[in-house]
C-alpha cells in the first residue's frame, strides 16, 4: 500500500487513573436505569483522576515504560497531544520529558484538535521519522474528559494517556498511506478557555461525527486506499462504546454492504473493551481501542485494521495500519489489565468531590492532598508553577 519504508507504532502503554465510579453508582444517584448506561451508550465505569492526577502524571506513567524497555537514545522529539491543557504557553510534554529524564537534545510540543490530536500527533511523528529514518519520535496522548455533573455529557466521562514509540521497522503496526482526511467547522462540542466543563450538543455530535466518517472514507478510496472487506478490525474514536457500533453500521451502510450484525460485532468487539470500562480519553481514545484489540485478538499477523480518528470541531482521518509479524511478545496486556484493575471505587459524594477540584486562582502555594499511588504526582502550586514529583 504504497508504504516502502516502515514506518509505525513499535511500541504502545497505557495509564489510567487512581480512581473509578462505576455507571451503577451513577445510575442509583440519577434515578436512571443503568440499562440505559450499560446497553445505550455502552459504558460501565469511568476513571476519575485524583486530585493529584493530570494529563501530566497519566502521560509520564504511560511513557515511562516504553523509556525503560527501549531506552531514550533517538528520541529526538516527544509530541504531546491533549484537549484538556494545563497551561496556555508551556507544553505540558515539557513536564514529562522532564519527569521521564529525557536528553535535552530533544524537541516538545503540544498539539491541539479535539480527540483528533492524538492522530495528528501521530502522523506527525511518522513524517519526521520518514525525513530521518534514525529518529524515533515519543507520542502521548492524554486526556482528562470533563462534563457538567448531571448532564447527558456526564456519563461519557473518563481519563487516560496512551504512549507510542513511533520508528521504522516497528515492532506493532505498521501504519500505511494513504490516509482519508476531512473537516468540517461545526459546533459540536468545544471548551473555551474560560471553562473546565466541555459544551455540547449531544445529538448534533454524533451527527458530525457520522458526516466525518462518509468524508474521510470517501477521501481514503479517493486516495487509492484499501477495500472495506480487506480490514479485519476497525479501531474508531469511542466517547461511548455505543457511538463506535452506530459510526461502523453507518459506514457499512455507505458503502452499499448492509448491516450483518456478526460482522459487525467481529469488526468492533475486541475494540471496545477497555473504552467501556475507562470513558472517553478524548485524544488517547482510538489508540486504547487498539490496545484492546491487539491485547485479545488471537493472532492479527499481516491483518490490516482500519483507525477512523474522530475530533470535534472537526476534524477525523481514516487510515490503515498493518499487523507485523512477532508482534505478540511486545504487548503489554498484564500491565494493562493491572492499570484498571487497580483503580479504587468511589462514592458519588466523592466522585462528585473530585470534579469539582479545582487550584485557587490566586496560584498561591498549594499542597494537593496524596491520594494517588501511581509513579507521578502533582504535589502542588507554588508561585502560579506546577510542581510534580516521581515517586
Ligand atoms: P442522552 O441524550 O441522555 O441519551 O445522551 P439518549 O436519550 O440519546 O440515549 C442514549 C441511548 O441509550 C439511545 O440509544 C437510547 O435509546 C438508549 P440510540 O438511540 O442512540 O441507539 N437507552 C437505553 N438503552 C437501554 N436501556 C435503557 C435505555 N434508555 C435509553 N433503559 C449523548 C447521549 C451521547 C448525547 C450524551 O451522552 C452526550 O452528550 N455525550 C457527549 C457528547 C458525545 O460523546 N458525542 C459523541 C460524538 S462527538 C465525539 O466523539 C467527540 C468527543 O469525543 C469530543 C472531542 O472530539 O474532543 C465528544
Amino acid at each position: 500500500m504504497g508504504n516502502e519504508s516502515a514506518i509505525g507504532i513499535h511500541d504502545l502503554s497505557f495509564a489510567t487513573t487512581e480512581f473509578v465510579l462505576p455507571h451503577t453508582v451513577l445510575a442509583e444517584h440519577n434515578g436512571t436505569d443503568v440499562g440505559k448506561y450499560h446497553k445505550g451508550i455502552g459504558q460501565r465505569s469511568m476513571s476519575v483522576a485524583a486530585a493529584d492526577e493530570d494529563i501530566v502524571t497519566m502521560g509520564a506513567a504511560a511513557a515511562a515504560p516504553i523509556i525503560e524497555r527501549h531506552g531514550s537514545d533517538g528520541i529526538r522529539t516527544v509530541i504531546f497531544a491533549t484537549e484538556s491543557s494545563i497551561d496556555q504557553a508551556k507544553s505540558a510534554g515539557i513536564y514529562v520529558h522532564s519527569l521521564l529524564g529525557l536528553p535535552s537534545a530533544t524537541r516538545v510540543v503540544e498539539l491541539k484538535q479535539a480527540c483528533y490530536g492524538g492522530t495528528a500527533a501521530l502522523q506527525f511523528a511518522i513524517g519526521l521519522v520518514r525525513r530521518d529514518p534514525t529518529q524515533r519520535v515519543l507520542v502521548v496522548a492524554s486526556d482528562v474528559s470533563t462534563y457538567e455533573l448531571d448532564s447527558p455529557g456526564e456519563a461519557t466521562q473518563g481519563a487516560a494517556a496512551v504512549a507510542m514509540l513511533v520508528g521504522t521497522d516497528p515492532a506493532l503496526v505498521r501504519i500505511e498511506e494513504p490516509s482519508g482526511v476531512f473537516t468540517a467547522d461545526v459546533m459540536d462540542f468545544w471548551r473555551p478557555n474560560y471553562r473546565d466543563a466541555a459544551l455540547v450538543d449531544g445529538q448534533e455530535s454524533i451527527g458530525a461525527y457520522l458526516l466525518a466518517v462518509e468524508g474521510s472514507w470517501k477521501d481514503y478510496t479517493e486516495q487509492g486506499g484499501r477495500a472495506l472487506d480487506e480490514f479485519a478490525a476497525f479501531c474508531y474514536h469511542q466517547p461511548f462504546t455505543k457511538m463506535a457500533y452506530k459510526a461502523h453500521r453507518h459506514l457499512l451502510n455507505h458503502c452499499g454492504h448492509g448491516v450483518d450484525e456478526d460482522r459487525v460485532a467481529r469488526d468492533l468487539g475486541l475494540t471496545t473493551e477497555y473504552n467501556n470500562v475507562i470513558g472517553n480519553s478524548y485524544t488517547a481514545s482510538v489508540y486504547l481501542a487498539l490496545a484492546a484489540l491487539l491485547d485479545q485478538a488471537d493472532d492479527l499477523t499481516g491483518r490490516a485494521v482500519g483507525f477512523l480518528s474522530y475530533g470535534s470541531g472537526s476534524v477525523a482521518e481514516f487510515f490503515a495500519g498493518t499487523v507485523v509479524p512477532g508482534y505478540r511478545e511486545h504487548l503489554r496486556t498484564e500491565a494493562h489489565r493491572e492499570a484498571i484493575d487497580r483503580r479504587k471505587p468511589v462514592g458519588h459524594a466523592r466522585y462528585r468531590a473530585l470534579h469539582e477540584h479545582s487550584f485557587p486562582a490566586d496560584g498561591g502555594d498549594h499542597r494537593t492532598p496524596a491520594e494517588s499511588t501511581g509513579p507521578f504526582r502533582l504535589a502542588g502550586l507554588h508561585g502560579h508553577k506546577r510542581i510534580y514529583e516521581a515517586r
